[in-house]
């Protein structure tokens, strides 16, 4: 049996991009509908009120374009929202446990780093499921990061990301963590940089570590399918997501179609 729907995937913008980069790399048959809420970003340093009535509109589209399952590829909804979601039909999946699965397989000191955006380090989502394993959780809110992401600098300027990378993770100076978790979309782009400052660290790629694991459950739920290609929606300027999506894509092309988020 199979299961020819498209994998819904959302994220407040460009981000998630990198899950659709993980999809097309371990699923290359599955179709995909993208929705970033490009009209609304950022959601990092939004309440949890909104983070959460976006997150709903967000899932009301994608179930409009008939989807199997939907994967939250944002680290800010993934901590702060995925419980709190009303009942859409379909199962929505979060970067959160995938990615502390990952982290505690991986460290040996029995201490985790996580970075993320304001709202995802404040929700201490991470931290609480780290500790079901006793594992102890320390974090760092990276806000700068994100723009200077999407902005193509760790291309272009890649010693000012590293300069601001090294403020921030001078947090875990001394903390005794082996393993950091990149609790935000768009920080897999700044790996390397982070390899440079973080030598012999292991780094968890959320949104890489989920579609993982919803590969598995489409696989043991015999819903996987050959849609093969993938639909990009977005709610502002489908011109202005086009241009920066190469720094998440791999510089696969990418067309987006505009639509009114405010209507779902
Ligand atoms: N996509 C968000 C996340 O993964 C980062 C950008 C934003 O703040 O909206 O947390």
């Amino acid at each position: 049996m199979s299961d020819n729907r498209a994998i819904g995937v959302f994220d407040s913008g460009l981000g998630g991009l990198c899950a659709v980069r993980a999809i097309h790399s371990l699923m290359p048959d599955e179709g995909v509908v993208y929705f970033g809420d490009t009209g609304r970003l950022p959601y990092g340093t939004r309440s949890n009120e909104k983070i959460v009535s976006f997150a709903n509109g967000d899932i009301r589209f994608l179930m409009s374009r008939d989807v199997k399952i939907i994967l939250a590829a944002c680290g800010t909804v993934s901590s702060v929202a995925l419980d709190r979601l009303s009942p859409c039909g379909v199962r929505v999946f979060g970067v959160v446990k995938p990615a502390v699965a990952a982290a505690v397989s991986s460290t040996a000191t029995g201490r985790v780093g996580i970075i993320g955006t304001d709202a995802t380090v404040m929700s201490r989502a991470f931290d609480i499921e780290l500790a079901k394993y006793g594992i102890e959780a320390v974090s760092a809110a990276c806000p700068l990061l994100v723009s200077l992401i999407e902005n193509g600098f760790c291309a272009t300027h890649p010693d000012i990301v590293t300069t601001v990378l090294r403020a921030y993770l001078s947090r875990f100076d001394d903390s005794g963590i082996d393993t950091l978790i990149l609790g935000c979309t768009h920080f897999p782009i700044a790996e390397h940089l982070i390899r440079g400052i973080m030598p012999g660290m292991t780094l968890i790629d959320t949104t890489y570590e989920a579609v993982k694991q919803l590969k598995g459950v489409l696989t043991d739920n015999n819903m996987c399918g050959n849609a093969g290609k993938t639909e990009y929606f977005v709610s502002d300027s489908a011109i202005g997501f086009e241009n920066k999506a190469a720094v998440f894509s791999a510089g696969e092309p990418i067309k987006a179609v505009q639509i009114n988020i405010e209507d779902y």
